[in-house]
């Protein structure tokens, strides 16, 4: 058996429900989740009328879908990301783009691609669970790096030593953050592409939030490189998702864009592990990269929830929408496992500690006494879970 299994900690979901499991919720309040990062807007209908074509299922049920993808998806993403990231150069759909079954599975394999059985991997913390399985699985060091809100909630690299840049493989970055819905700079990417031009790492960009924003799109890090003339990509690998921006959690529709040289042995890779988008679904994709107006639509939906859910909430309980995404990231009055419990048992409202979402370095958990709330469900649901959330705030003091 593997030895490093023995290293993997438990899912946040798992441990949420081992604290609640002899919580006794309130009777008589139907449950709202706020807890899972699943989009509950429905699919846009122009894609699920589309995916109802017999022929397009009849053939896609009877061909091995190409690893490296249809052409028609690979040209689709390149034609995205070129534009939304403001691309000096479009992406080259033959060698620089490959789609993948949703970014989970794709940020746990690039780890197993870049990294050479040791070194140091970067990561935020908080953070996506998948960074640190992947990373000890690959057989790297993980290195934390807390994101403070002093930093904006962003990874402040500058406390990287000369020796951690030298062994880093590999750095993951989430942008827009989860669970902070903070965002990083154009600077602060290309501070990042300037270190792995000095150490040589790759750098992997989880741009799946980059979709759902408030104000102005998210910079991404392939647009940071291209702002440097940069048109190789050297090094820098942007990954996105059709889950969030399109409502498609179940669809497992994503891609990575960037090195063609990185790409070529992650193409290799996948090709082994087996891990082809069926062909109807890579045709579903294509609609789905090339239109912009129910991103639009979902954008506006967000927005609204968070009005509402606010007005609401701010009274008792400080707190602000971020830049991007769909979740708050609030501090608790009181440690957040236990303001997780108190909160399920007396409104039947879940939510996720923050600590959960983040890992205790030097005795220090970036997420402790914070709570992630995911405003996915329905606007109705949504503003349900707020005012039952302020009442509980009213008992608590
Ligand atoms: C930060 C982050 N990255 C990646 C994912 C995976 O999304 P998907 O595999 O659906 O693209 C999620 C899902 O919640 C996430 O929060």
């Amino acid at each position: 058996m593997n030895k490093r299994l023995d290293h993997l900690n438990l899912y946040p979901f798992e441990k949420l429900n081992k604290l609640i499991d002899d919580v006794t919720p309130a009777i008589g309040q139907k449950p709202i989740s706020l807890a899972l990062g699943e989009p509950k807007h429905s699919a846009p209908s122009f894609l699920i009328e589309a995916y109802c074509d017999p022929i397009a299922i009849t053939n896609g049920f009877g061909t091995y879908p190409p690893t490296r993808g249809i052409p028609k998806l690979r040209e689709a993403i390149a034609s995205f990301v070129s534009k939304r990231f403001n691309l000096s150069q479009e992406i080259n759909p033959d060698t620089e783009v490959l789609p993948v079954n949703g970014t989970r599975e794709a940020l746990f394999a690039i780890a197993q691609v870049v990294i050479n059985g040791s070194g140091l991997t970067l990561i935020p913390n908080p953070f996506y669970q998948i960074y640190e399985g992947a990373t000890i699985l690959a057989g790297s060091a993980t290195r934390y790096i807390p994101c403070k809100e002093t930093n904006n909630f962003n990874p402040d690299f500058s406390e990287i030593t000369e020796a951690e840049w030298r062994d880093c493989s590999l750095v993951y970055l989430c942008t827009p953050g989860n669970p902070s819905g903070s965002i990083m700079s154009i600077e602060d990417l290309q501070y990042v592409i300037m270190k792995s031009d000095e150490y040589d790492f790759t750098i992997v960009s989880d741009e799946c939030y980059s979709e759902i924003y408030s104000a102005t799109p998210p910079p991404g890090l392939l647009e940071a490189a291209s702002a440097m003339g940069r048109d190789d990509y050297k090094n820098c690998l942007a990954f996105n998702s059709l889950s969030k921006r399109s409502n498609l959690p179940g669809l497992r529709s994503g891609y990575v864009c960037g090195d063609s040289n990185i790409l070529d042995k992650f193409l290799l890779y996948r090709t082994y592990h087996g891990s082809a988008m069926p062909v109807q679904n890579q045709w579903i994709s294509a609609l789905a990269w090339q239109d912009e107006e129910h991103v639009a639509v979902n954008r506006k939906l967000y927005t609204e929830k968070y009005e509402a859910f606010l007005e609401i909430i701010k009274p008792v309980w400080p707190m602000q929408q971020p830049e991007a995404g769909f979740y708050l990231w609030p501090k608790t009055p009181i440690p957040d496992e236990e303001f997780t419990i108190k909160l399920l048992s007396q409104t039947n409202v879940k939510v996720v500690p923050g600590s959960y979402l983040a890992r205790e370095v030097n005795g220090v958990n970036p997420g402790a006494n914070r709570v992630r709330l995911a405003l996915v469900a329905e606007l109705e649901q949504c503003v349900e879970a707020a005012n039952r959330i302020k009442q509980f705030f009213k008992h608590l003091g």
